[in-house]
């Protein structure tokens, strides 16, 4: 493993890690290639990136692949990425039962063309049973919209008379997110450079730490996803509190 420039302690690897796999279409242009190219790379990446979060320890990997706002880009890049997605989970389901890893997915699967998400339910139905990587796919994904479908679903039930509106707290709007029994992400990487995050785990994200990797996700490879795990072995998660509480103790006392 390329961990030698930066030795990563085993008994703190981040058990979540979200990518925002960002930067195909300027990887392509780079090389004077077709944006959809960048894509076509961009899926080595992600076979390459989920081996080593299994080999790594890590327990939930979830990877940002298509966004709600994705849908608008022009209709020969959606179909490229939708066709690349359905082929990819196709050939990959036989090495993800083989690793033990269980596909989960978030976004707004209604969207997806039929083939294709019949396709991903398919991956997702037949790697159940495996105990190792849960590695979830964002597809169709906007964080707004699912806050939004929770606030709807809890004011349904409130409206209804089955909840209580003033005893809502933060662990039913988590419930009822579609990452609902995940824990948060501890580790966000984004890659292609920009800092910002494109409507993806708002609220799940409240405390994670966040790595900016300039290199295009074509590029993105072992040793960069290790050093971004050994950038997030040296912060100080503080939650809030002051660096001697946390020092302390290495849990948040409460809010
Ligand atoms: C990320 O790469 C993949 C998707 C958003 C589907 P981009 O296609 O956004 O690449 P850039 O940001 O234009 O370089
Ligand atoms: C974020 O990338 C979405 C994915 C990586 C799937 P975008 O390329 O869509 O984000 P913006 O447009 O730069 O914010
Ligand atoms: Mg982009």
């Amino acid at each position: 493993m390329t961990t030698d420039n930066y030795p990563l302690d085993p008994s703190r690897i981040p058990s979540h890690i979200a990518i925002i796999m960002d930067g195909n279409g300027r990887w392509a242009r780079s090389c004077g290639r077709e944006r959809t190219e960048g894509h076509v790379a961009g899926v080595n990446t992600v076979r390459r990136i989920t081996e080593s979060a299994s080999r790594l320890g890590v327990k939930y990997l979830t990877l940002y692949a298509f966004s709600t706002e994705n849908w608008g880009r022009p209709r020969a890049e959606v179909d490229a990425l939708m066709h690349l997605i359905s082929m990819a989970i196709e050939r990959e389901t036989p090495d993800l039962i083989r690793n033990n890893v269980r596909l989960g997915l978030i976004g707004d699967m209604q969207r997806v063309p039929d083939d294709v998400r019949r396709r991903l339910e398919k991956c997702v139905a037949d790697t159940s049973s495996s105990t190792g990587l849960n590695l979830i796919l964002a597809i169709s994904y906007s964080s707004r919209v699912e806050i939004t479908a929770a606030c709807r679903r809890l004011a349904a039930l409130a409206a209804a008379g089955r909840i209580d509106p003033s005893a809502i707290g933060e662990d039913d709007i988590s419930a009822n997110l579609m990452t609902a029994g995940i824990p948060d992400p501890d580790l966000l990487i984004r890659t292609g450079g920009d800092s910002r995050l494109s409507n993806f785990l708002l609220w799940q994200a409240a405390y994670t730490e966040i790595v900016i990797e300039h290199a295009f996700w074509p590029d993105f490879d072992e040793a960069l996803f290790v050093k971004a795990i050994a950038d997030y072995q040296r912060r100080e998660r503080r939650y809030g509190l002051t660096s001697e509480q946390v020092s302390d103790s290495s849990e948040p006392s409460g809010t």
